[in-house]
């Protein structure tokens, strides 16, 4: 029987994790299979957000959230110094994601960016009717030419992912700077920040200063990366008072509930722990840097917690490193592979494998 759901879903599919990790032990024999898959915090997260955890209360569990957050709201605006009216929290960017689509798209808009890119908003903003528009990068790099030639009047919304999944490459601010110079006011610039965390001076490089200079842009991060905990779902997003009103009423009034407000205040509190998972991160991307170097593999400079790496017969490579306990995947282009950066003993197993892999 034909189905009644709405025509513009129809090229969604539903998401497929894959087999279980316990079938994939089974199948292979594995005392453990680590996740490198999926750009998650291989050193855990805080201990703090654990005790967070411990402390909540019956009464915490029997009462809806509050609509507001403002708890959470207020520790994020002064550690990022924007004004807490300006954040929307969410259930992850996921959510921000739909949040933005459900927003913002109607029949026949248009969503530019680049590819490869982190693809969500372009299948989110098609359940609205909203049409893709992606330029290629030319090389490793935006082509920030064809993405002004990519402007029409159409234009709702564009998407820059900083620094970019898969890639990993970092935008200099003065390339967004300048390019914002020529994006019409009427146009949304989403900046997704999720990876912002692991770079060398998130400060200096987050587009978090630019909502106030250009109310068009809206920036965007998440606490599933640096800071641990991909699984409760934390996300916000910094919007300028124009479109604040417009989200805030198409967010559900509880999808912030508060065991999340209290692991993500608990995650902040830590900056050792994001310090220390920043400087694990660097030294094991310096051993594959040099590993990938001196085996002449072409892999892209990367401001997060993943290399982009070219590498012959990709897809044999993904199913040794699978039958060794360690899930990768390949990415984008052909002959690619995303690699979340192991922890060291993993990285001395995992270079070896990707030696024995170049050799046959
Ligand atoms: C660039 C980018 N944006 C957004 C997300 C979604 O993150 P969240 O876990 O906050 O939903 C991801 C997840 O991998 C990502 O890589």
């Amino acid at each position: 029987m034909e189905s009644i759901a709405k025509k513009n879903i129809r090229h969604l599919s539903v998401f497929d994790p894959g087999p279980s990790e316990q079938a994939l032990k089974e199948k292979y024999s594995l005392q453990t299979l680590t996740r490198l898959f999926m750009n998650e915090n291989v050193y855990g997260c805080s201990p703090r957000v654990l005790q967070a955890l411990r402390e909540v209360t019956p009464q915490d569990l029997a009462v809806y959230p509050s609509a507001r957050t403002d708890q959470l709201r207020q520790a994020l605006a002064r550690k990022h110094q924007v004004d807490p009216e300006s954040i929307v929290m969410t259930n992850g960017l996921d959510e921000m994601i739909l949040l933005l689509a459900r927003t913002f798209i109607e029949e026949g808009d248009e969503v530019l960016g680049h590819t490869p890119t982190f693809p969500e908003i372009y299948s989110q903003a098609r359940v609205d009717g909203g049409i893709p528009v992606m330029i290629p990068d030319k090389g490793q790099n935006i082509d920030w030419d064809g993405m002004l030639q990519g402007i029409s009047s159409r234009t709702k919304m564009i998407y820059l992912c900083n620094p970019n999944n898969p890639t990993g490459r970092l935008l200099p601010l003065e390339e967004i700077r300048d390019f914002l110079e020529h994006v019409p006011e009427d146009v949304l610039v989403v900046i997704d920040e999720a990876y912002m965390e692991y770079t060398q001076d998130p400060q200096s490089s987050t587009a978090l200063p630019l909502v106030e200079e250009y109310p068009q842009v809206a920036v965007m991060r998440t606490f599933s990366k640096a800071y641990g905990v991909a699984n409760a779902r934390v996300g916000f997003g910094v919007f300028s008072p124009k479109h604040l009103s417009a989200i805030d009423a198409v967010r559900l009034p509880f999808n912030f509930n508060t065991l999340n407000e209290k692991m993500a205040i608990a995650a902040l509190k830590d900056e050792d722990f994001l310090e220390e998972t920043r400087k694990l991160n660097e030294a094991e991307k310096r051993r594959w840097e040099e590993f990938l170097t001196t085996q002449g593999l072409d892999y892209h400079p990367s401001a997060t917690n993943f290399l982009f790496i070219h590498v012959p017969r990709a897809e044999a490579l993904v199913q040794k490193a699978l039958e060794a306990g360690y899930r990768i995947i390949t990415h984008s282009y052909e002959d690619h592979v995303r690699l979340t950066l192991p922890a060291a003993s993993d990285g001395v197993v995992l270079r070896e494998l990707f030696k024995n892999h170049l050799k046959n």
